[in-house]
Parts: structure tokens; sequence; C-alpha cells
């Protein structure tokens, strides 16, 4: 199985990616580092060991990350879209302890998996930036990275030209894209065409050995609901970070341009991604989805979600 060092915050599209993940026979995730987004690093620290435990993989290390960006301390959760905890209006059993592991981790995962690991980033990119500030020579072992982010030469959905996890530290994401190698960038042009409807959440829904069935249609109801909100036309919700993991195994649901990418970092149009397209701007090494296979997507998602663990 490919291997995944999941650096993300969830949330909802994030809990969903890491539940395909762990029930997935081609990915094996080594590690979660759970950092501020969607909600608090807390929150996301806590949605990912919760995940984990259902999984029956508590022994998979959860890795707590930033709890701010470094532009401003000026952060927004989301509760409107993701629920008050993260995952809808699912609630968490309370403990009066969660196991976590020192940030160093990662440099150890790294070490141990070498050029099989991949890294995959579904939140702001904070903790990962300082990861490269870190462990310079071990990121280097690293076979590829992969984000999901940005927005090119379409709309944004935090602002109007931002996505909001490029919007929410634009810093760390232009020093993630100048100093990690083998990128491959899940955009907005992708992401949002990976939607999901009652039909297929009904399906998973009802195989009761996945350990996360119980939990699909409230998440969902509760997903579908906010995003009616935003967009009132649509049909289910784009489960964004789904893409960006299921590309590492699955390169073929989406088709790409290679551009290098670049981020506003300035207040005006903070966040907001773009490449040189002019007749003599280069092409370059960063792998950016464009448009996504819905058909080949849809497919894979069924195929594991009905699978047992
Ligand atoms: C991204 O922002 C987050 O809120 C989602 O989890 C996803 O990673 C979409 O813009
Ligand atoms: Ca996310």
């Amino acid at each position: 199985p490919k291997k995944i060092l999941l650096f993300c915050d969830p949330g909802i599209d994030d809990s969903i990616a890491i539940m395909f993940a762990l029930i997935n026979p081609e990915i094996e995730i080594v590690g979660i580092v759970a950092s501020y987004g969607n909600v608090s690093k807390e929150q996301a620290t806590a949605n990912a060991a919760y995940l984990l435990e259902l999984a029956g993989k508590p022994d998979i290390p959860v890795i707590p990350g930033a709890f701010m960006p470094i532009q401003k301390k000026m952060i927004t959760y989301y509760p409107e879209i993701h629920g008050e905890d993260g995952i809808g209006p699912i609630q968490l059993p309370v403990k009066d302890y969660i196991k976590v592991y020192p940030f160093d981790t990662i440099r150890l995962l790294i070490e141990a998996y070498g050029n099989e690991l991949n890294i995959v980033d579904t939140g702001r990119s904070t903790s990962l930036a300082t990861a490269f500030i870190l462990y310079p020579q071990q990121m280097k072992l690293v076979n590829g990275f992969y984000l999901m982010g940005g927005s090119f030469f379409a709309p944004g959905n935090v602002t109007p030209l931002a996505e909001a996890n490029f919007h929410g530290d634009p810093t760390s994401t232009n020093f993630v894209l100048k100093h990690a190698h083998n990128i491959t960038i899940t955009p907005l042009n992708t992401t949002n065409y990976a939607y999901l409807t009652d039909e297929v959440v009904d399906l998973f829904s009802k195989h009761k050995s996945n350990p996360f069935a119980f939990m699909l249609k409230p998440i969902f109801e509760y997903y579908f609901k906010a995003y009616k909100k935003l967009s009132p036309g649509i049909i289910g919700a784009p489960i964004h970070d789904l893409v960006t993991v299921m590309t590492v195994c699955k390169p073929n649901i989406a088709e790409y341009i290679y551009y290098d990418a670049q981020v506003i970092e300035g207040i005006e149009a903070k966040g907001l991604s773009y490449i040189d397209l002019r007749p003599l701007g280069q092409p370059g090494q960063t792998r950016i989805a464009i448009k996504l296979n819905y058909d080949i997507f849809i497919k894979e998602l069924k195929d594991c979600m009905l699978k047992m663990i």
C-alpha cells in the first residue's frame, strides 16, 4: 500500500478522506498531523484520534500541529459548514486523555519510511511549512507532496478570489511550494466537482461492517444543508479533501497541467493562487489537477467504501 502521512484539519471532508484512507487496502496511513483550520487544533486532534479508534487503529500516531498561521493571529473556524466539533452533528465520547505524539514524530516517520512516504496536506499549510523549517534534510527523502488548495482562474470559496486552505496561511503555502518537490495540487477546479449525493450516502450507510456507517447519514445531512445555503441549486456537496487523498493511488481521477504555482500574500487578494499562462510563461514542475474525471472518482469511492475493513 501507498504510505501516507496526512496533515489535516478535520473537518467533514477531511474526516471522509481519513475514513476512505483507513478502509482502503491500497493506502496505509502512518500518522496524522492535526492542526487549526476548520476547527481548533485541539478539536482536530480529538477528531483524528476518534476516527482512528473507530477504525480499530488507535496505534497510528496523532501529532498535534499548528494552532495558528504565521501571518496573523486571526483565525476563523467554520462550524456552520463542518459542525460545532467538526464532524457535523457527531458528538465525540467524553475522554479525559487522548494519546498524542510530539511534532518530532514527523521526522522519525520520514526517516523510517524514506522515499516510500507520501505527504498529503488537506489543511492550512502552517504545519507542513514548519516541518520544512525543522527537518529540511529529511523532507528531501519524501516521495511526493499532495496539497488540497487553491483555485486557478476560477472563483474561490472563502473569498471571491481565494480557496480556504491557501488563504489561511499563504506565506506558509508559498514556503511549501518553494521547498517541496514532486508536488500535486488538487484545487477547487477539481474538488468542487467531487460531490456526493443522498443516493451514494444511503448506499454506504447500509454497509454495516463499515465502522463509520452509523455516522455517515447525519454527517452528510448536516453538510448538504450547509452547502445548500451557500449555493442554493447544488445537488449534494463536494468532498474536497477526499480528491487529494485519492490522487495518491489513482492519479487518473483527474487531468493535469504542469506549472509552478504561487499564492498572493498581500491583504487585498490574499490567498489567490495563480500560474503564469502568458505565452512566454514557463511551464513548471507542479502537477495541478484541473479537471475531475467524475465517473472514475465515484467508482473508486464506491468500490472502497463498500469494502469491509
Ligand atoms: C478546504 O478548506 C477546508 O475548509 C476543507 O476541509 C478543505 O480542505 C476547501 O477549500
Ligand atoms: Ca481540510
